[in-house]
């Protein structure tokens, strides 16, 4: 089984959704690492819940990214790690991950990329009036949000709708769109590796 690792800074609501695929054996995977920059975010209370072994840290008592980034990738390289899925990672990756991991590192954000990247995506479409928007699933470059796109799905957004009836709407389809996303780079990986 390929061993991933999950990155999250908040609820978690993504890395559960991705755990219930990964035991129901429809993603083919071995969730080895949930990181996390905030070790308050319910997403820890998750993980343990879950069995997911964790790495919590706290940014602010490191020297720099670069040093907390080293201490990421040695986590991830003692625990087999092969692929990183972003799922609410509120943080910029920078140059030692990317080095560590070119290509296999991958993100969902809750628009339709090119548009709307950053923070508060949601409220961002929902401010500007735009009657569709979406979920992207990309790889990791070092932009915000800019890497090559890998898919995405739209939802449409209703006059009525209140900004959190979008938020519900986004998030159902991050729960099925992200396992198949990830199912489909894994089994394609193994391929080529039986290849
Ligand atoms: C998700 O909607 C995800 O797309 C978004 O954060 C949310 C995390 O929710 N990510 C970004 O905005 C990245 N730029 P969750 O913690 O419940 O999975």
């Amino acid at each position: 089984m390929t061993k991933i690792a999950l990155f999250a800074s908040g609820s978690g609501s993504n890395v559960q959704a991705i755990a219930e695929a990964v035991a129901a054996g429809s993603v083919p995977a071995e969730i080895a690492l949930l990181v996390c920059d905030k070790p308050d975010a319910y997403v820890m209370k998750r993980a343990e819940a879950l069995g997911i072994p964790a790495f919590s840290f706290q940014p602010k008592q490191y020297e720099s990214k670069q040093a907390f980034e080293a201490e990421i990738v040695e986590q991830l390289q003692t625990s087999g790690v092969e692929f990183i899925f972003l799922a609410g990672y509120m943080r910029l990756i920078g140059p030692v991950l990317l080095a560590a991991y070119r290509n296999r590192i991958v993100n969902i954000h809750p628009s339709l990329l090119p548009a709307f990247p950053g923070k508060d995506a949601i409220g961002q479409a929902f401010d500007a009036g735009v009657k569709v928007s979406g979920v992207t699933v990309h790889f990791v470059d070092e932009g915000m949000d800019t890497g090559p796109i890998i898919d995405q799905e739209c939802v449409r957004i209703d006059s009525g709708m209140t900004r959190d009836d979008v938020q519900k709407a986004i998030q159902k389809i991050e729960h099925s769109l992200y396992p198949n996303v990830i199912t489909k780079l894994l089994t394609e990986h193994r391929e080529e590796q039986t290849r």
